[in-house]
């Protein structure tokens, strides 16, 4: 059974564009579990334009579901999250200046970093993931490091949905497929949104979480966060 996981980033970046605490994330994060999110995911960055270190600290105590801690794994945020223990730990190789994550590791070239990585994570007893694009090289790279999860990058999938979705989903269902013979959990996430994650989580049958944020806050702003993720749950629940 897939689970859906929110991503506040977006209630933080709202709030901090007015530096005071409007919207309450803290308050926001409670009412979105309420409503019946299974996860809650943050993405802190180095330069905590959105999500900021102290958010993460504050939110240990108040996420109840799972809870999911994304980012490049620079010296700062390794120190958070081995101080935090959440749930799990998704590795995203996001650049400081990008608007937001545009790519999946390279599991092949960065193969010892994220193997150390992720053995640093895994002995606090941490469940670790890492963000990849949906290419057979690619998993089996984030197999070799000892990853427990994929997360495939699926911009690329909402990207071309309209267009084409068989054509668009045949990579996500090689990849998840990999995953699954080498024993790997698949995560997916990025652009997904009320209009494409029904095909997605229909056509992968070993989906077991979806984060999202951009598009469910957006959906929100006509229909409401209460409606809103029951509207997700009903497309993803099979
Ligand atoms: N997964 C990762 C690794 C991300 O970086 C993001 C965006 O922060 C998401 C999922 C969620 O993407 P979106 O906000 O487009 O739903």
């Amino acid at each position: 059974m897939t689970i859906l996981s929110v991503n506040v980033n977006k209630i933080a970046t709202l709030r901090n564009s007015r530096g005071s605490n409007v919207p309450n994330l803290l308050k926001v994060t409670e009412d979105i579990q309420d409503f019946g999110a299974e996860g809650i995911t943050i993405h802190p960055r180095p330069d905590e334009r959105h999500i900021k270190y102290s958010d993460a600290r504050m939110l240990k105590n108040i996420v109840k579901s799972e809870f999911n801690i994304e980012g490049n794994p620079i010296p700062k945020f390794m120190d958070l999250v081995l101080e935090i223990k959440p749930d799990q730990v998704t590795l995203v190789p996001d650049k400081i200046e990008s608007l937001t994550s545009n790519q999946g590791w390279d599991t092949i070239e960065n193969h010892d970093f994220l193997k150390s990585t992720i053995k640093k994570i895994k002995n606090k007893g941490i469940r670790t993931s890492i963000f990849v694009n949906p290419e057979i090289n690619m998993i089996k790279g984030a197999h070799l490091v000892g990853a427990d999860r994929i997360e495939l990058y699926t911009e690329p999938y909402a990207a071309k949905y309209e267009k084409n979705r068989d054509l668009a989903i045949k990579p996500y269902i090689e990849a998840s497929e990999k995953a699954y013979d080498l024993g790997i959990g698949v995560n997916a996430g990025h652009d997904l949104s009320l209009e494409n994650i029904e095909f997605f989580s229909k056509k992968i049958s070993n989906l077991l979480e979806v984060s999202i944020g951009h598009a469910l806050i957006c959906e929100s702003l006509y229909l409401g966060l209460e409606n809103v993720i029951p509207m997700y749950l009903g497309k993803i629940k099979k």
